[in-house]
């Protein structure tokens, strides 16, 4: 005879038997049961999430990269493979048939579908194609953007040249954020919000996005918790960061709401100014579908406010990265500011530099850019893809079974020996100035900091043009005495640049 006890004890037990064929199934009969791994990454998918929300997935993903020096796709999850050669890249990322994103674009912690977190391939280029288009390109860049870019720079460089020689530190890493910041604002919406002009983070829009990023890794990277938890509204509305209207992610909503609102009155009424400067969410405005239609209201916004989430801290954590290890590596800022002077005796530079100059005429500058972002990628993210194909695929010389998440990861594979040999940890610039023709190509191909592909970054070169106005500015006027050498540190897939404390001296 059973028991009321007894009865108690069956639910229980039938889940533990349910767990333990989980984790066998995981181990021993899976589809990727043969790929290398340690054995608890086989098992859950538990201890990368874990990983990530501590902060140590890069280094663990690259010490896996060391641990299976052999291995040219690692098991991180039960369902996910990770590839940690450049030679995966293309075979990944270009595909026309791979561009399926993975289950970590689908947690909708970043709120409605963007772009960027659109799922289906073909969904995602019929909106790309609407709102992709020549208004990305350097050349619209130089001639539209570049003199309100111009107008923040000068911004920063007269707060800090009027900063008293004794000054407190402060953190210069935030203080570049925030230009990224106001630099996206004032794209996206025609005007900076004040991040330079007020000297803090306004609305705590960087803050507020910093502190959101952990709790949204943590649910793309552990299937059951968001299996069984962010399924349901009410769960999600529990452990998701709250969106309160007054600062963060639901002001930056409620922000690009009234814009689009606005914007699209006055295009009614045809109020809008004469030779005003079109910005970003114009363009949005303007994007057509394939049947010419424009873009739902919700697309609209999600688009404005996916622009700010995706350039400001990214961007931000670049330029204080690429500084933080010109200022670590001396020898490097030095070379690089004996260019600039070169340049300027030359009188081949304005003030604030441009684009062009910089390209043109600091190469050695621009290799430090390179190299700043290859060792410390702002966006250190796993961007996962979905093998659809009947029967699976060939990648990277491995064979992947359909239904197989695959990545690679911009941390780890940015330091590829196969591609950037035995000195690949270290910083030197030097190396994207070889005389190697073929092997400067071949480092160029297998750079992964923007991704690549149909889904590559759309900001790529609005970003690039910051770094080389903002960062060679910035070392041309000032001195720096570093308080805090800083680190590099990652919130769940976006880096930033933790206490990095200066002192800055206008130079004479
Ligand atoms: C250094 C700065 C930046 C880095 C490292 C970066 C990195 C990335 C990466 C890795 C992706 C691809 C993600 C994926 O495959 O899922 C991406 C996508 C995207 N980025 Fe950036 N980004 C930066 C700056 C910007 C800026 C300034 C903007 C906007 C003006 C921007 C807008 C976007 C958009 C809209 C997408 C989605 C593209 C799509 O799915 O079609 N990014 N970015
Ligand atoms: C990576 O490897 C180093 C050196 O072996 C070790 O000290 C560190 O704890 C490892 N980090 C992670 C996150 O695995």
């Amino acid at each position: 005879m059973l028991s009321p006890t007894h009865l108690f004890l069956i639910p229980p037990t039938l889940l533990l038997c349910l767990l333990i064929r989980r984790l066998i199934t995981n181990l021993f009969f899976h589809p990727l049961s043969s790929f290398p791994a340690p054995f608890y990454t086989r098992l859950s998918s538990l201890p990368l999430a874990i990983l990530s929300l501590l902060g140590r997935e890069p280094v663990f993903l690259y010490n896996l990269t060391k641990k299976y020096p052999s291995a040219r796709a690692i098991r991180i999850t039960p369902t996910l493979l990770f590839f940690p050669h450049a030679s995966s890249l293309k075979p990944i990322y270009w595909s026309p048939t791979h561009n399926h994103k993975g289950s970590l674009y689908g947690t909708g912690a970043l709120g409605p579908t963007s772009l960027f977190s659109t799922i289906p391939a073909d969904d995602h280029k019929a909106l790309r194609k609407s709102l992709g288009g020549a208004h990305w390109s350097v050349s619209y860049l130089k001639t539209s953007q570049e003199p309100r870019i111009d107008s923040l720079v000068t911004s920063l460089v007269n707060q800090l040249s009027l900063l008293p020689p004794d000054h407190e530190p402060f953190q210069m890493g935030d203080k570049l954020a925030q230009f990224a910041a106001d630099v996206m604002t004032l794209l996206v919406f025609g005007k900076p919000w004040g991040f330079i002009a007020h000297d803090r983070d306004e609305r705590r829009l960087l803050t507020a996005f910093r502190e959101s990023l952990p709790m949204f890794s943590f649910a793309a990277r552990c299937n059951s918790f968001r299996e069984l938890i962010l399924s349901s509204a009410r769960m999600r509305g529990l452990v998701m960061p709250k969106v309160d209207d007054k600062t963060g992610s639901g002001y930056l909503a409620s922000q690009a709401k009234l814009a689009v609102a606005q914007r699209e009155q006055e295009r009614e009424e045809g109020v809008e100014e004469e030779g005003k400067v079109r910005d970003y969410l114009d363009y949005t405005l303007d994007a057509r579908d394939s049947k010419g239609e424009p873009l739902t209201k919700a697309q609209k916004e999600a688009h404005a406010t996916l622009l700010i989430q995706a350039g400001a801290d990214t961007t931000g954590s670049g330029l204080g990265a690429v500084l933080r290890l010109m200022l670590e590596h001396r020898e490097c800022l030095d070379k690089a500011r004996k260019e600039i002077e070169a340049a300027e005796e030359r009188r081949l530079l304005s003030t604030p530099v441009l684009y062009e100059e910089t390209k043109q005429h600091l190469p050695y500058f621009v290799a430090c850019i390179k190299e700043g972002l290859r060792l410390n990628p702002p966006a250190p993210n796993l961007f996962g893809r979905i093998i659809l194909e009947k029967g699976g695929t060939v990648i990277d010389g491995v064979h992947v079974p359909q239904g197989a998440e695959v990545c690679s990861h911009p941390y780890a594979v940015g330091r590829d020996p196969e591609v950037y040999g035995p000195d690949a940890e270290a910083f030197k610039p030097e190396r994207w100035l070889g005389d190697d023709e073929k092997h400067r190509a071949e480092m160029e191909a297998a750079n992964f900091v923007f991704s690549m592909g149909p889904r590559v970054c759309l900001g790529k070169e609005i970003a690039i043009m910051e770094m080389y106005k903002v960062l060679p500015e910035i070392v041309r006027r000032f001195d720096f005495d570093v308080v805090s050498a800083g680190r590099y540190v990652d919130r769940g897939g976006v880096a930033f640049n933790k206490d990095l404390k200066l002192r800055v001296r206008r130079r004479a």
